[in-house]
């Protein structure tokens, strides 16, 4: 096998919260440690953003879709090139895409799987913009080989906490939350817990004009109704025993729009509660399906909802006293670049030919080398 040698790559990564392009330089190094040189986040030109929600809400034409893999190609390619100005060009380039559909579901037509997902952002216009090797959709070839195509995260997580010898929930909070449980004893096993921010996003845009409840002051000012946090919280999704993944599909404008016809009066109160299903459906995902087979002494939070303070709060009370409540930043690692890290080594196994997904996390039937190339 070829001598793995440390590599420079620009990882760009949006997410369902689709608040900016996170673009980061990282170097990758042969242990699978990855250090962030520098990361920004670019943010959407305002047009092509009101775009993608288009999609997302199932209001686009295929004419809508070619396009936009198209333009956020040149996005994507842009967040790049600012980093490429300051610091040169990389080995070459990690992009994740965005996430319009995710299907992780069994579902059959004529016996074929329609098993499935679509990120979007032309890898080979990025190539032509940097004049970088990008590498580019990583999880269409979980799904070939029968996983859902998610979470990827986990790799990273297991290839940076694993080592530490602790029992570990890292808990990431971007529009939807995923945990990855690296332990001592078991394999690393992860999943989507439900929602993260996306219905705290998308009431605040709807009762304050705001795209976010910026460090959970909102939240901070309203008071939780149990009544509809209990009723909130008999969504089957919650029951389902993982592996599980999800997304905006599922939990969308019609799905939130149902959700609040029994909402209380308060718009702050609104805020409040969906804060704390956010932090209730972690913490019962917990109970459910992590603490049966692993005791777990700490749960490091990550993603934009670990700047979210009331959501912190409500994890704290949530979550069994004995686990300690941290986020990445106390491991040196951003909050908002972990997923831009983790998609920087998994370029790099792709680079190398280094399987890079984990099927106890997927469900896929074996180890694969995820990824593609575009010169
Ligand atoms: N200071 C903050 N206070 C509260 N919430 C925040 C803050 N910063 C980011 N967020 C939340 O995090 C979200 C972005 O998180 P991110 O991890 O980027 O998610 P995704 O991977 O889905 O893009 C924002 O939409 C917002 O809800
Ligand atoms: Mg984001």
């Amino acid at each position: 096998m070829e001598e793995l040698e440390v590599k420079k790559v620009i990882a760009l990564m949006s997410g369902t919260s689709c608040d900016s392009i996170d673009a980061g330089l990282c170097e990758v190094y042969p242990d699978k440690s990855v250090k962030l040189i520098h990361g920004i986040n670019y943010k959407y030109p305002e047009h092509i953003r009101a775009k993608i929600f288009q999609l997302f809400r199932g209001e686009a034409t295929i004419k809508d879709i070619c396009q936009m893999n198209f333009a956020i190609g040149k996005c994507f390619a842009n967040a790049a090139n600012i980093l490429i100005e300051e610091f040169g060009k990389p080995d070459f380039i990690s992009s994740h895409g965005q996430t319009i559909y995710h299907y992780p579901f069994d579902e059959k037509i004529d016996n074929i799987s329609l098993k499935s997902t679509l990120q979007i952002g032309e890898s080979s216009v990025i190539a032509h913009d940097t004049g970088c090797m990008v590498i580019s959709n990583f999880r269409e070839a979980d799904i070939a080989a029968g996983g859902q195509g998610a979470p990827l995260v986990c790799f990273a997580d297991e290839k940076w906490f694993k080592h530490k010898g602790k029992n570990f929930a890292i808990q990431n909070i971007g529009g939807i939350s995923n945990v990855t449980v690296v332990s001592r004893e078991y394999d690393t096993f992860g999943f989507d817990t439900g929602a993260g921010n996306v219905f705290i996003d998308y009431c605040t845009q709807k009762f304050f004009s705001k795209p976010y409840d910026k460090d959970g002051e909102i939240a901070a000012s309203g008071t939780i109704s149990e009544t509809w946090l209990d009723c909130l919280l008999q969504d089957e999704y919650y029951y389902l025993d993982p592996p599980k993944t999800t997304g905006r599909e599922y939990f969308s404008t019609n799905y939130i729009e149902n959700m609040l016809k029994l909402a209380p009066d308060k718009p702050a109160d609104i805020i409040a509660t969906v804060t704390a299903l956010t932090a209730k459906t972690i913490a019962q995902s917990y109970e459910r399906f992590v603490y049966p087979n692993v005791n777990i002494y700490e749960a490091v939070i990550c993603g934009g909802g670990a700047y979210n303070k009331t959501l912190m709060k409500f994890l704290r009370t949530y979550l069994p006293s004995h686990i300690e409540l941290k986020t990445c930043e106390d491991y040196g690692i951003s909050n908002n670049f972990k997923e831009v890290m983790a998609f920087a080594l998994l370029a790099y196994c792709t680079y190398y030919g280094i399987p890079n997904n984990l099927p106890c996390c997927t469900g896929a039937n074996k180890r694969i080398v995820m990824g593609k190339v575009s010169y």
